[in-house]
């Protein structure tokens, strides 16, 4: 038996020669039951539009989420539209194949349409928000089991200690918006599982441990007052570029455990713009990156869900943000664009039946 220390410092090759091996493309295998949900994101376009695509889903996926369909922009163009169109379609198909869906996201500084600019005041803000959530938490009440009420409140700051990210919540009713975002929702269905999610905690690159100081503060401020959270999701939107800071990470789950709270991993994905060209080569380092992520977890705690932001490489937000300057396509997720599995998928069925 390997000590969590021994574990946390040996080398992915050393300890993933396992998981990170060829993968083996066998679809029945994919789908056999696993001890931890695996999730992603999912688009309704290619949902209803390809076959290989809803396969791919329908083979790999316990659980969906909506890729965009619940952010404010698309659900609320006006102020009085709630379109649930996009989010009702992706949980038809959740329920006629078996599968759970997972919302994203309640509070988000990001995609929020013009309209909201103009909310002035703490009183309009808590009646917006109210209103937000009291209607989408209720449509789904019983179906959405999980919700990601607030997504990356921590802000971006380089350098010194991080905050609050600015948004139009924090700026008209303070900090507390995140604690009446929360209570809204556990007051609307009282099942459901309240997650606060983030971003860029788990990299060797100088401001992960920052933003997991500021995060867990915050985050034990909010159980110290009784705010109903029961998790908190790292999204996993790994920097290929930089090793996992696995002790780093290891702590920041133990802390989470011990506060009587869930880790869940919600948009794993391998962000390779800047790791090198040559597909093996990068392919190896992805899954590499992602083995050592998940075991740093896994060492503290077994996480509710394994989910990637998207399943395919031919459907995925890093090109957005994150295109190569040598033009070829990224290859952040599991399977590749033509529904291939890849090394990193091994790793993630190893974790999910861990
Ligand atoms: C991204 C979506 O994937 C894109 O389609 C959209 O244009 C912008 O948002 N962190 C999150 C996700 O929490 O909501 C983001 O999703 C990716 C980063």
């Amino acid at each position: 038996m390997l000590s969590r220390r021994r574990m946390l410092t040996m080398t992915a090759s050393a300890m993933g020669a396992v998981a990170v091996g060829a993968a083996t493309g066998n679809k029945a295998e994919a789908a056999r039951p696993r001890r931890i949900p695996y999730g992603a994101c999912v688009r309704v376009d290619p949902l209803q539009k390809e076959l290989d695509y809803r396969a791919a889903i329908q083979t790999y996926c316990q659980q969906i989420t909506p890729e965009g369909g619940l952010f404010w922009g698309p659900l609320r163009p006006t102020r009085d539209q709630f379109r649930f169109e996009n989010a009702d379609a992706v949980l038809a198909f959740a329920e006629a194949n078996g599968m759970t869906m997972r919302g994203h996201t309640l509070i988000w500084y990001g995609t929020m349409p013009k309209w909201t600019d103009d909310i002035e005041g703490a009183a309009e803000a808590e009646h917006e928000m109210t209103t937000h959530i009291e209607r989408v938490v209720s449509r789904y009440r019983g179906k959405v089991k999980t919700w990601h009420v607030v997504n990356e409140p921590i802000d971006d700051t380089k350098g010194d200690v991080p905050g609050l990210r600015p948004n139009i919540w924090l700026r008209n009713l303070g900090d507390r918006y995140i604690d009446l975002a929360f209570r809204t929702a556990h007051e609307v269905d009282p099942a459901a599982e309240l997650v606060i999610n983030e971003y860029d905690i788990e990299c060797a690159d100088g401001t992960s441990p920052k933003r997991r100081e500021v995060f867990l503060k915050l985050i034990r401020d909010l159980v110290a007052r009784g705010v109903p959270l029961h998790g908190v999701g790292l999204q996993g939107h790994i920097k290929g570029k930089y090793e996992i800071d696995r002790d780093g990470v290891y702590g920041f789950v133990s802390e989470i455990r011990s506060l009587g709270l869930k880790a869940h991993v919600t948009e794993l994905d391998v962000i390779d713009y800047d790791l090198p060209g040559r597909i093996g080569t990068r392919d190896a380092i992805v899954a590499a990156r992602a083995h050592d992520f998940l075991e740093a977890i896994f060492a503290a705690a077994r996480p509710s869900v394994i989910a990637t932001w998207g399943i395919t490489d031919r459907y995925t937000w890093v090109p957005i943000w994150y295109k190569r300057r040598d033009g070829l396509p990224n290859r952040p997720l599991p399977l590749d664009d033509h529904y291939q599995p890849k090394p990193l998928w091994n790793v993630i069925d190893y974790f999910c039946n861990k």
